[in-house]
């Protein structure tokens, strides 16, 4: 475990040579800053609300969504599906040190791991073990309001920051659902622009600025230049499968 900036602990993986979250944003702030609070913000008129949160890792953001609903007690009602690869990662996390804002949620993450689901009045929460690519080419018709894109990085996980994988991620978008990213990478805003998604600047003064993404305009976010940023960086290219 490292801990970060905010006081919360992330975890480093060895395998992808990163850490789950930005230890310098704090894992928790990040959570609610990058993810959670754009996207209920953006959201906020909708009684129920289907959350794709890519990737489970330590559940930070599924937690924090959680919590943010119930510390401004928003009465919609949330349902969270989330892939992840790495079972021994999940089987680990009834011994990792949450930060005290999950401490009345904890029994959530308990049932998560025992049985990959968890289901109260207000909230349900699906974790799928296994690959993302393959679990978001299974919903059918089903179709999400909001996207938590918090895979590793682009460079060191480059499968889940492609042009078609933001194809088969947008499929299952609503037309007025959002994307949440860390990245402000140009090729990740490229390979969303490719697939026509509008991109928006995440930005606030306790956090690096991060992005936002969507098939319909938003409201209250600065606008990426896109036609302008690609003229300045006439070599750029998205990631391709
Ligand atoms: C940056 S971490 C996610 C952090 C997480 N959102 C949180 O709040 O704790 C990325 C996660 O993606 C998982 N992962 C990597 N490749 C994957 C894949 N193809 N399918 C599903 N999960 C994957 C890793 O095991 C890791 O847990």
């Amino acid at each position: 475990m490292t801990l970060s900036e905010d006081g919360s602990f992330t975890a480093y993986s060895k395998e992808y040579g990163e850490h789950y979250h930005s230890t310098k944003d704090g894992a928790l702030h990040e959570s609610l800053v990058k993810h959670v609070i754009p996207a209920l913000t953006v959201q906020k008129d909708k009684d129920e609300l289907d959350i794709l949160d890519i990737c489970f890792g330590l559940g930070f953001n599924t937690l924090a969504t959680i919590y943010y609903v119930k510390q401004n007690h928003i009465n919609t009602r949330v349902n969270i599906y989330s892939p992840e690869l790495d079972a021994d990662l999940l089987n680990s996390l009834v011994n990792f040190t949450y930060p005290k804002e999950f401490e009345s949620i904890k029994h959530i993450i308990s049932e998560i791991v025992e049985n990959s689901f968890y289901s109260d009045e207000q909230f349900h929460i699906e974790v799928f073990l296994g690959d993302a690519r393959e679990y978001i080419l299974k919903f059918g018709g089903m179709k999400f309001d909001i996207v938590y894109q918090d895979a590793f990085s682009p460079s060191s996980n480059p499968m889940l920051w492609t042009k078609e994988y933001f194809a088969d991620i947008k499929r299952i978008m609503k037309e007025d659902a959002v994307l949440t990213t860390y990245s402000i990478a140009l090729a990740t805003r490229l390979a969303l622009y490719e697939n026509d998604f509008n991109i928006y600047i995440n930005s606030g003064e306790d956090y690096r600025d991060a992005t936002l993404a969507s098939p319909s305009k938003l409201d209250g976010f600065k606008v990426v230049d896109m036609i302008h940023k690609i003229s300045c960086n006439p070599d750029v290219k998205s990631l391709r499968d």
